[in-house]
């Protein structure tokens, strides 16, 4: 009895390990070359999650191994993925090639309680990507942006308070900058997404605030959900997991008290009013917003999507943009030179001044450069796709994954791409940036939808951060130093800067 079981045993794991490196040899059949060190059954995912290096780290590691080669392959549990190295590669994948590669890594929720996931921009796909998206773009326009700005600014005056008060009454002369920049981004997403004063400035501890912190951390076991999502959706659904957690359903609440307001007669200007116009739009023949059903779950799913992908996103970027600007006193300088011109010319920070503003906008390319908060862009393939120039097929389902931080450091499309050196988005230099090398937002009709809500965010706060004070590194705070957590390149929770008021 005990022999058989034994032997049973040792059959399944012999099973078990033929199969696994049967799949594992995907891309050795094909002549692709591999990442070294697969193990058993979790291909690469121990390098890829693991806490010692960073993703980005390992895979820019792997990238060079290869010479940045066009492109390699790597498996995430037995699931092969192909990395694209070569710009050239990426843009056809990304743009030319697009209908070949319409949806982002997909995760299809079939739970009732789920659904609303389902309909995420990030998330959705084929024809109901395309037609959301088509009615959501026209929020994002330049014009909308000017419309938005003194929300905007409004909340970039009260960060500045918020400072001042701190150095005031708690005499502290320097700031956590992930910490910090998040009060201001999450007051602003919330009030351009739905028109809901959050308050985080003024109660730190405000249930809107814990709702966020709790959302942004990956305790263990909700690791482990969403590594099975990844890796078994069927098991997934066969155990009737849910994978919407309990934060995202206070927002969605916030979200369907703001539309009933909406409903009886407030009008803010927000993205929230935006959508809502789109979705009445749509039975006017006469209008030209696109015509896609927008139903009041798409909604609701977009408007908390909103502040999920651009509010960390936005503080850890300027969280970046400060640390640069305290360790490079010379950029600073240079900077707040261009900054008081600008209120020379137009007597205010306005929407017009921010974004011409040319070594803003190089201090804010060259930061997204060297740390690219969306480190690397992934595509599901939906229609074969053969590799030009190659035997290579991609199978529909198969998602290959564009090392955007990885291409960001090449030294073959940077000089010194270590150094922190804005003059090169000046626009005499621009010419010089070798075409799909440079894309913290991603490339292509998929890429970010708040692009130019992130940059005018970003700015403004820079703006007034850099005309009311002037910033240095904290002691202990000299490097650079990263979060742990997987998913965005995020700085550690500890790095500050120091600033001091200016006269
Ligand atoms: C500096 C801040 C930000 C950075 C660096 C960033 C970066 C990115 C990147 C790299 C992507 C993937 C693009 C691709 O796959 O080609 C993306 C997608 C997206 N971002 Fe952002 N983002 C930022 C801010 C924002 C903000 C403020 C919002 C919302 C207001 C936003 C909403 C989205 C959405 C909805 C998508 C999915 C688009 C789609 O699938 O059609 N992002 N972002």
């Amino acid at each position: 009895m005990w022999l058989t079981a034994l032997c049973l045993f040792v059959l399944l794991l012999v099973l078990l390990w033929a199969y696994s490196h049967h799949r594992l040899s995907y891309w050795a059949k094909r002549g692709v070359p591999t990442f070294p060190g697969a193990w058993p059954l979790l291909g690469h995912m121990g390098h890829l999650m693991s806490k010692k290096k960073q993703r980005w780290e390992y895979i820019d590691e792997v990238y060079r191994k290869h010479g940045g080669s066009t492109f390699c392959g790597y498996y995430e549990f037995l699931q092969p993925i192909l990395l694209i190295g070569d710009p050239e590669l990426a843009k056809l994948i990304l743009i030319k090639d697009f209908d070949h590669f319409v949806d982002r890594r997909n995760f299809t929720f079939p739970m009732e309680e789920d659904d609303v996931a389902n309909h995420f921009l990030t998330n959705a796909t084929g024809s109901h990507w395309k037609g959301i998206r088509s009615v959501l773009s026209p929020s994002f326009t330049s014009g909308r942006m000017k419309g938005m700005f003194p929300l905007v600014a409004d909340k970039a005056d009260k960060l500045v308070d918020y400072l001042l008060k701190l150095r005031e009454e708690k005499g502290t002369s320097t700031f956590v900058l992930k910490k910090t920049f998040g009060l201001y981004t999450l007051e602003v997403i919330s009030s351009c997404a739905f028109g809901m004063e959050s308050g985080t400035m003024d109660d730190e501890n405000s249930l809107f605030n814990q709702k966020v912190a709790e959302f942004s951390k990956i305790p263990p076991l909700r690791l482990l959900k969403f590594i099975l999502f990844m890796a078994a959706p069927k098991l997934c659904y066969f155990l009737r997991m849910k994978f919407i957690q309990e934060e995202m359903i206070f927002f969605m609440d916030v979200v369907k008290a703001s539309i009933a307001q909406r409903e009886a007669g407030l009008y803010r200007g927000d993205f929230l009013d935006l959508m809502m116009e789109a979705q009445v739009d749509q039975a006017n023949p006469l209008s030209k917003i696109p015509k896609y059903p927008l139903t009041e779950k798409i909604i609701v799913a977009n408007s908390v999507l909103f502040i999920l992908a651009g509010f960390d996103t936005t503080a850890t970027t300027l969280s970046f943009v400060a640390f640069f600007l305290a360790k490079y006193p010379e950029v600073q300088e240079k900077l707040r030179k261009e900054l008081r011109e600008l209120i020379q010319e137009h007597s205010e920070i306005n929407y017009r001044g921010i974004m011409e503003a040319k070594y803003l906008d190089a201090c804010l390319s060259e930061t997204l450069r060297m740390c690219s908060p969306a480190h690397f862009a992934e595509r599901q393939c939906t229609k074969e796709y053969k590799l030009p120039g190659t035997d290579v097929v991609i199978p529909p389902k198969m998602v290959v994954s564009v090392p955007i931080h990885s291409i960001h450091h090449d030294e073959r499309y940077w000089s010194d791409p270590e150094e922190f050196r804005p003059e090169r988005f000046l626009p005499e230099n621009k010419d010089e940036i070798k075409s799909g090398t440079y894309l913290p937002f991603g490339l292509g009709p998929r890429n970010c939808i708040g692009m130019r809500f992130a940059q005018m965010e970003s700015k403004v706060m820079i703006a007034k951060l850099l005309l009311n004070f002037e910033l240095s590194c904290a002691p202990g705070s000299e490097e650079l130093e990263f979060h742990k957590q997987l998913g965005l390149m995020r700085p550690s929770d500890t790095l500050e800067i120091a600033f001091k008021p200016l006269k």
